[in-house]
């Protein structure tokens, strides 16, 4: 893992957004799978302006999202649907037939969650999965104990996912149990990881998927796993970690040509 501790989350979203360009730039098709929550939205913003002042063209990105809230209409304010398109989709030149966000409203959800993983396939796979991080560890909505190899699925959300987002639906008592999320399989399969996390919350959260064991109690541990994922932190997110002397001293010393 690469772990790049940033003074603040500005600027880590800012660098998130100069990894996402490049891959974008580089890919003749760029599969880049999006994430929700509070944390990437700067990293959209950085994307918005790049597009508007420095023409990044999203005119061949295929997206794929990570996961959505199970029987939320899309113009409901607190899916998943209504949080990109709000946020990314509406404000860059993405094709809309290019863009794939779990549908929580189908009714074979099995055959829909296998449907989900042969069109990431047939896009050719993930280039960048862009991933936030839940207090108890969860990446997309797998939450403790979802199987290091599981695929897009079902998950019933926990008492303290639901307690978390429970502010964008007016109260725990609106916040549906259930999600459809992309497996850890299906995530570990992205040809680059990029974790984000920040704010004391995360802290616990990361220093036991970064220094712990590899576990499906913390399920973003399984990026241990990954040939390339990069966890991009603030300093706060960062405090419980206890090697940070050692990944800034990586980071500073990286050599000129894997400098993003
Ligand atoms: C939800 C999403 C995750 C996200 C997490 C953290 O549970 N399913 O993908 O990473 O929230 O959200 P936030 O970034 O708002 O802390």
């Amino acid at each position: 893992m690469e772990i790049i501790i940033q003074p603040d989350s500005e600027k880590a979203s800012l660098l998130a957004a100069r990894i996402v360009k490049k891959i974008i730039q580089e890919k003749p098709q760029p599969v880049i799978g999006f994430a929700t929550g509070n944390t990437p939205l700067l990293l959209y913003k950085n994307l918005v302006r790049m597009h508007r002042e420095e023409g990044l063209d999203f005119s061949r990105v295929v997206a794929f999202n990570l996961d959505e809230y199970v029987g939320l209409q899309p113009d409901h304010p607190a899916s998943f649907h209504y949080y990109m398109w709000k946020n990314l989709f509406s404000q860059v030149n993405i094709k809309p037939e290019n863009v794939h966000i779990p549908n929580g409203l189908a009714e074979d959800i099995p055959a829909y969650c296998e449907q989900y993983e042969q069109e990431i396939k047939a896009a050719g796979g993930l280039d960048l999965q862009i991933l936030g991080l839940g207090t108890d560890g969860h990446i997309g909505f797998n939450e403790p104990s979802s199987s290091l190899a599981s695929r897009t699925r079902i998950k019933t959300l926990t008492d303290q996912t639901r307690k978390d987002n429970a502010v964008f639906f007016g109260g725990e008592e609106n916040v549906p149990f259930h999600a459809i999320t992309m497996g850890i399989g299906t995530i570990l399969e992205a040809r680059t990881c990029l974790l984000m996390a920040f704010g004391k919350k995360k802290a616990r959260a990361i220093a036991l998927a970064v220094e712990g064991p590899v576990t499906s109690m913390v399920p973003a541990s399984a990026l241990q796993l990954h040939p390339k994922a990069i966890i991009l932190l603030d300093r706060d997110a960062a405090s419980e970690l206890k090697h940070v002397d050692y990944y800034q001293w990586v980071y500073e010393h990286k050599p000129e040509w894997q400098k993003i």
